[in-house]
């Protein structure tokens, strides 16, 4: 054998050694636990041939309990980039099978490269997390390897979209760089996150819990709103984030991507006339609308199961991609409170941060009132709508279709913080509160004083209506730009969306501002 050959030869097993991970045990071990490997995984998210991995030479040089004999194949977590749809990403992909994918230093170290190159190249950066959490072996080494790794997250966030995929456990503080991103998706069954597990919540307060009702998909999704996404397998959730990117830039300076949808931008929707119901305590569903609307009825909708009061979710208008927020009447009437507004707050800073125009659909008859919410902190949670709203310079349209009373009709994209253009329905009604609470103030003393309270109450409910509890109002002090027909939406949304796509609005200089987190 030649020298060359000997040294190809030993080349190859090592790249064999590397991508065998963890051993065919554990391997199938992964597999019976309905989870793919981490090249698997990386295989099918990629374009097919796409990936190009790096470091996978990289060792830990730890000694202390029994490590100084224990190889650990690729360091426990796969590195590179590859293309999706043809565009550049940087991965990483913790590999269970290599000691639980645990985080040691050296581990951290090749996540912490593909972050920096993510931030250089300005393209997406994916974690498909899978891991016990920091190494317990590695002690103060591992925690280190944790906040570089978080330090680069904050780095990032408002440079490239940073998206977590939960694809197994992420225990303790690993749940944080997750939580510093973008966007987290989770797989029903598979996925877990949290700070404390159930055994050590049994052990000091005494509750019992299982993992999957602690921290699995649906707990996220629905529940505490740290996750955004859910699906029921693995492939599911790589579709969702192939769809996820089809919206959005690969970094802030770039446009978010434009594709022609062939749908018409002059489409008239007459049925969008009856919509709104006569009455205006009867709920409708917003997501009608907005599908009606947007192009080729493709909505998608990023946390559909947290704060269902609050839509948030991108589509296209006219080939464009827009981030859509929307009151949800059919859910606690569309009123905000604190998970709806902080659900909100967060998208517009993301669509903010990634130049994608907003498109707010109002009906909202207030902020919900309650013990509950008071001490809640609605006041501090409601206060990053108005702060993101206002803080947002991308286009920022506006379409109040029906109720925008008090401080919610301000909150949702008014004029007032900074809407570009608003239109309303002649269904809307814009006032300081709802007619009923309004006539009950303002005739207060007429009504006691009459022989017949109720029908007076109803005839002064029927005034306040008439007066304020329309567009015209608003639309007299130029609050309101135009009120539309509502069939003719979507052509006035793409027309004023196309004449905002050159805006350009400069703010103050400063550090950051102090966004009431
Ligand atoms: C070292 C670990 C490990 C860890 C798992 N392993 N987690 N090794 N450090 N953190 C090893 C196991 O010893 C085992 O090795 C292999 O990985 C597979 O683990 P199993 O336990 O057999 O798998 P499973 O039954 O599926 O259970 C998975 C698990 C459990 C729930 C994740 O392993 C577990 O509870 N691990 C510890 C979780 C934890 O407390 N991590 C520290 C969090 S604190 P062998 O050789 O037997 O196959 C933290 C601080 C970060 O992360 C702070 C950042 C700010």
């Amino acid at each position: 054998m030649s020298k060359i050959d000997k040294l190809l030869n030993e080349l190859n097993n090592k790249i064999n050694f590397i991508q065998q991970g963890g051993g065919e045990k554990r391997i199938a071990k992964q597999h019976e636990s309905g989870k793919l490997t981490a090249r698997e995984r990386i295989q099918k998210l990629l374009d097919e041939g796409s990936f190009v991995e790096i470091d996978a030479f990289v060792e830990h040089r730890c000694i202390q309990f029994d490590m100084a004999e224990t190889k650990a194949p690729g360091e426990g977590v796969v590195t590179g980039y590859g293309t999706i749809n043809g565009r550049l990403v940087f991965i990483f992909a913790q590999d269970f099978t290599v000691i639980g994918g645990s985080l040691g230093e050296m581990h951290a170290a090749k996540i912490v490269k593909v972050m920096d190159m993510a931030m250089k190249m300005g393209t997406p950066l994916i974690g498909l997390n899978d891991s016990g959490g920091a190494r317990i072996q590695e002690g103060v080494d591992a925690l280190k390897g944790y906040g570089e790794i978080f330090y680069r997250n904050t780095l990032a966030s408002g440079v490239i979209p940073q998206i977590s995929v939960i694809l197994g456990p992420c225990a303790g503080g690993a749940v944080y760089s997750p939580a510093l991103t973008d966007f987290v998706f989770m797989v029903s069954g598979t996925s877990k996150m949290f700070i404390t597990g159930p055994q050590v919540i049994k052990a000091v307060t005494g509750e019992e819990v299982s993992p999957e009702d602690l921290g699995g998909a649906k707990a996220h999704n629905q529940k505490s709103g740290v996750a955004h996404f859910m699906s029921q397998n693995e492939e599911e959730c790589f579709d969702q984030i192939k769809k996820l990117l089809s919206y959005i830039p690969s970094n802030n300076l770039e446009d978010a991507p434009f594709k022609e949808t062939g749908d018409s931008p002059v489409k008239i929707l007459p049925e969008l006339d009856n919509i709104v119901p006569v009455d205006p305590n009867k709920p409708y569903d917003m997501k009608e609308i907005i599908k009606m609307v947007v192009d080729e009825g493709d909505f998608f909708e990023v946390q559909p199961l947290y704060a269902q009061n609050m839509i948030t979710g991108f589509a296209r208008l006219s080939g464009h991609s827009v981030g859509i927020l929307a009151n949800q009447p059919r859910a606690l009437a569309g009123c905000l409170d604190i998970n709806a507004s902080d659900k909100a707050a967060r998208f517009i800073r993301f669509c903010d941060a990634f130049n994608i125009p907003l498109i707010t659909f109002t009906d909202t008859p207030g902020y919900l009132p309650g013990v509950a919410q008071e001490h809640g902190g609605i006041i501090r949670h409601g206060a990053k709508l108005l702060y993101a709203y206002s803080e947002a310079t991308v286009p920022k349209i506006t379409v109040i279709t029906r109720k925008a009373y008090g401080g919610a009709y301000i909150a949702m994209c008014s004029r007032h913080l900074g809407a570009d253009q608003v239109f309303a329905w002649p269904t809307a009604e814009i006032a300081v509160m709802g007619p009923e609470g309004a006539a009950n103030i303002i005739f207060r003393k007429e009504i006691e004083e009459s022989s017949d309270q109720i029908a007076t109450r109803n005839e002064k409910i029927e005034e306040y209506r008439d007066k304020f509890a329309n567009p015209y109002q608003a639309a007299a002090r130029g609050y309101v730009d135009d009120v539309i027909e509502p069939s003719a939406t979507r052509v006035k949304l793409i027309s004023a969306l196309e004449m905002l796509m050159s805006k350009r609005e400069t703010r103050p200089a400063k550090k950051h501002g102090n966004i009431p987190v």
